[in-house]
Formats: C-alpha cells, sequence, structure tokens
C-alpha cells in the first residue's frame, strides 16, 4: 500500500524508516518531511494542517494508510474530516478522533477524564476569568512548588513550575488576564508538584485492544546535569532501568486498562497512538500527562528496539485485532541524542550547511544488525538545498546507537556526532548518564 506520514521532525524520519521496512509499504511519502526522509520516500511539501492539501495528496498519490506525526492535525479534528469524507473514509489513519486527541490538546479534559476513571494523576482545580478570584486563593494556600498548565496546546511551553507565590500568582494572572498563551491559556489547571522520576509508555490501541511498545525516558532540559530551559528533548533512552517488570504491571493495571476503558465507555474513537507521560512516585506511577502521538525524540529510540513490522501493526489496529498481535522487542540498550543549533531553544540560526564528515550517506550510517547493534542518523530539522544537507529547525539530527550495554551505546552515539559538523552545533555529552556505571 502507499503510505503518506505527515510531519517533518526526527521521529517522522524514524517512522520512515521503519515503515520503508515493510513488505507491506508500496510507496512513501512525507509531508512535508526533512533531508533524511527524502531518501526513504517522496517529500511533497504542504502544510499538514491543511486538511484540504493533505487530501489532494491523498487522492494523487492512491494514500491507503496516513501516520500522523504530530498532536496538532489530531487536534484539529483531521480523524474526523477523514471519517466524513467519502473519498477518504476508506484510509487507514492512526490517531484519535478530535474528542480523543483532547486527552493531550486539553489539560482540562485529561484530568477530568482521569478523575472519571480513577487513573492516578496529580490534585489538581482548574480555573479561568469566571473564577479567577477563587484560583488567587486556591494558590496562595497551596503547598510549593505549584504546577501551572495552561489548557490548550501551548508548543510545550505551557507548563510553569513556580517555586514562589509572587512568581506563581503573576503567571497565573498572566496566562489568565493577558493571554500569555493565547487562546490555549485562557482556561489554567493548577496541580501538585509530584517529586520523582519521568518515563515516557506508549501505547498503539485499536479502542478496543492494545499493545504496550517499548518505554523510554526523555532529557528535556538543555543543560547538561538537567541545567537550564525546556526543549523539544535533547535525547532519550530505552529501556528505562527502573520500569521493571513489576512496576509496569502497575502501570498496565492502574493506567493503561482504566484508559482504554474509559475511551470505550465515553464512545470515544481512538485507533492510535497514546503516549503516557508518567512519573515514578516512591513505587507508584502517575500520569503527568497525555499525548495523542509518538514522543519525539523517543520514537527515535523506541522503533529501533521494536521489532515488529510497523505496518501489520497499524493494518491490525485499524480492524481492531491488536488482541492477535504479539510485540517482540529487541533486548539491546537504545539511546539517541539530538544534534541542535546554536542559541536552541531560543533564537537560531537556519540555512547552516552540515558537514557529515567521512559519511557517505547523511541518512543511515550502519543498520542495526541481528545482534541488535548499530546506529542511525535521524534527521529532524534539515532540508537540502542545491544538494546540500542544510539545517532547517532547533533540533537538527538525532544519533540513535543500540548495543548491549548503554555505555557502549551512548559511545558509538557520541562516536558518530564527532563526525558530524555544523557551525553553532550543541549536543548533550551526558544523556542516559545515571543509568552507566
Ligand atoms: P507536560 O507538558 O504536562 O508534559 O509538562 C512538562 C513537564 O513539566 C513534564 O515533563 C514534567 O517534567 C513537568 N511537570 C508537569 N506536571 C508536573 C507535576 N504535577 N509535578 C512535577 N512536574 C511536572
Ligand atoms: N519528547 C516529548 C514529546 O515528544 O512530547
Amino acid at each position: 500500500m502507499n503510505i503518506l506520514i505527515l510531519g517533518s521532525g526526527g521521529r517522522e524520519h524514524a517512522f520512515s524508516w521503519k515503515i520503508s521496512q515493510s513488505s507491506l509499504c508500496s510507496k512513501l511519502f512525507i509531508a512535508p518531511g526533512n533531508a533524511g526522509t527524502a531518501g526513504l520516500g517522496e517529500n511533497i511539501d504542504i502544510d499538514i494542517n491543511d486538511f484540504q492539501a493533505v487530501k489532494k495528496v491523498c487522492l494523487s498519490k492512491e494514500i491507503e494508510m496516513v501516520v500522523v506525526g504530530p498532536e496538532e492535525p489530531l487536534v484539529n479534528g483531521m480523524y474526523d474530516f477523514f471519517k466524513a469524507d467519502q473519498k477518504l473514509q476508506n484510509i487507514i489513519i492512526t490517531g484519535p478522533s478530535k474528542t480523543g486527541a483532547q486527552l493531550e490538546g486539553s489539560k482540562a479534559f485529561a484530568k477530568s477524564f482521569m478523575n472519571k476513571y480513577s487513573i492516578p494523576t496529580a490534585k489538581y482545580r482548574e480555573f479561568d476569568n469566571s473564577n479567577f478570584d477563587d484560583g488567587l486563593e486556591y494558590i496562595q494556600n497551596h503547598p510549593l512548588p505549584i504546577v501551572l498548565k495552561a489548557d490548550g496546546l501551548a508548543a510545550g511551553k505551557g507548563v510553569i513550575i513556580c517555586t514562589n507565590y509572587v512568581e506563581a500568582l503573576s503567571e497565573f494572572e498572566l496566562m489568565i488576564q493577558q493571554a500569555k498563551f493565547g487562546s490555549a491559556g485562557k482556561k489554567v489547571v493548577v496541580e501538585e508538584f509530584l517529586d520523582g522520576i519521568e518515563l515516557s509508555v506508549f501505547v498503539l490501541t485499536d479502542g478496543k485492544n492494545y499493545v504496550i511498545l517499548p518505554e523510554a525516558k526523555d532529557y528535556k532540559k538543555i543543560g547538561e546535569g538537567d541545567k537550564g530551559p525546556n526543549t523539544g528533548g535533547m535525547g532519550a533512552i530505552s529501556p528505562v532501568p527502573f520500569a521493571t517488570e513489576h512496576f509496569m504491571k502497575k502501570v498496565t493495571d492502574q493506567i493503561i486498562e482504566p484508559t482504554i476503558k474509559g475511551l470505550q465507555e465515553d464512545g470515544i474513537d481512538y485507533k492510535g497512538f497514546i503516549f503516557l507521560g508518567l512519573i515514578k512516585v516512591e513505587e507508584e506511577p502517575v500520569v503527568i500527562e497525555y499525548n495523542c502521538r509518538m514522543g519525539d525524540p523517543e520514537t527515535e529510540v523506541v522503533l529501533i528496539r521494536l521489532q515488529n513490522d510497523l505496518v501489520e501493526l497499524l493494518v491490525a489496529m485499524d480492524q481492531q485485532k491488536l488482541d492477535s498481535q504479539k510485540i517482540s522487542v529487541e533486548k539491546n540498550n537504545a539511546v539517541t541524542i539530538v544534534a541542535v543549533s546554536g542559541g536552541y531553544p531560543g533564537n537560531y540560526e537556519k540555512g547552516i550547511p552540515i558537514e557529515f564528515l567521512y559519511l557517505e550517506n547523511p541518512g543511515v550510517i550502519k543498520h542495526i544488525d541481528d545482534d541488535g547493534v548499530g546506529a542511525m542518523v535521524f534527521h529532524a530539522g534539515t532540508k537540502n538545498v542545491n544538494d546540500k544537507t542544510v539545517t532547517n529547525g532547533g533540533r537538527v539530527l538525532a544519533v540513535s546507537a543500540m548495543a548491549s550495554d548503554m555505555g557502549d551505546a551512548i559511545e558509538l552515539s557520541k562516536r558518530i556526532l564527532e563526525e558530524i559538523h555544523f557551525e553553532g552545533m550543541y549536543y548533550r555529552g551526558d544523556i542516559g548518564y545515571e543509568f552507566v556505571d
């Protein structure tokens, strides 16, 4: 079948790499894609939030499956658009309905869903202009630190952890009364701060059944030792050592099962990925957030460990037959380290030439071999201009590596990063540090 992947990051290059290996995939298209995906399929330069443009591509390229990378098209209702269109409704689309995507698109929706189905999450209240004064009082009487979350999508910037009341009250006011995050922050979830270690768990569901993909941990801060401002993610590892069988059973029983059951009971159409942002508080898993898509850069470690044919899984998802699928995972340790533009996550330049020193093919360095050892350079913010690959975003490349030992995987990824150069390039040298002896 012809498959269209929507998005342009490292996650979408990893999807392209994985999907292009499937015998079920005939032609692969990526919109808009990047210089890496161009080596695996045909890039099509459209705005993926323009549903009519996506429709045109689906019809002209005879697409039978659409894999949606980022959340925005889903939150905007792409699934519902496909299902309501006679010409598109038979295309397999990975991602929930607009209502299902509210699990990511509205923090208040997600919190009330979790409360309804007794899914462990931080205690909270929600406020908007109508109960603004109650909010001020609530904050003043709440222990510190206190977490403020813009209800809607705020490009990953909508969560503020405040360590004093002056900051908390002023941020609260900025969000609700000064529209700091535009309409996304008109409603604010105020919740208790949870202290623990985070991990990401990925589920693929057909609305009835589900499979659990390899878990991962990402590193959000720009600086080594988890210092400085948040980014989209500077690296990731998988497996996560503290995600033991015992812990994952708690995640399954207390979080995944009730989530799937809740979606069914609420009549929410959901065929796609659920990315659970979890925190381990003492020994218990607690949900920090839901996402309706895969993570980036987590996908760049998850997919190199996943041994199943991803297209086969997505077909089973569409047919609500995921109960017939067994997930097979490479035991080895995977890491991805992200090389970013100088200045990121603040202002940065684009269009800087990337030199892949001795690398012949800027896409694949060394395929993961049968022993689960190898590396991949996934492109994130890159594009080709006159046969030259240049930077085109904050996160430029994600170098994934896998080996039986996490230390070896990290070393391999770094060795490859040393062979790549662009002006201002920066990466964290300590990804995975806490899990290496
Ligand atoms: P979110 O956008 O909900 O993933 O939040 C971004 C980050 O803020 C999370 O990955 C956590 O590191 C942090 N965070 C969010 N909510 C809480 C909370 N209740 N307690 C502690 N940290 C939190
Ligand atoms: N790496 C976090 C995310 O994709 O949201």
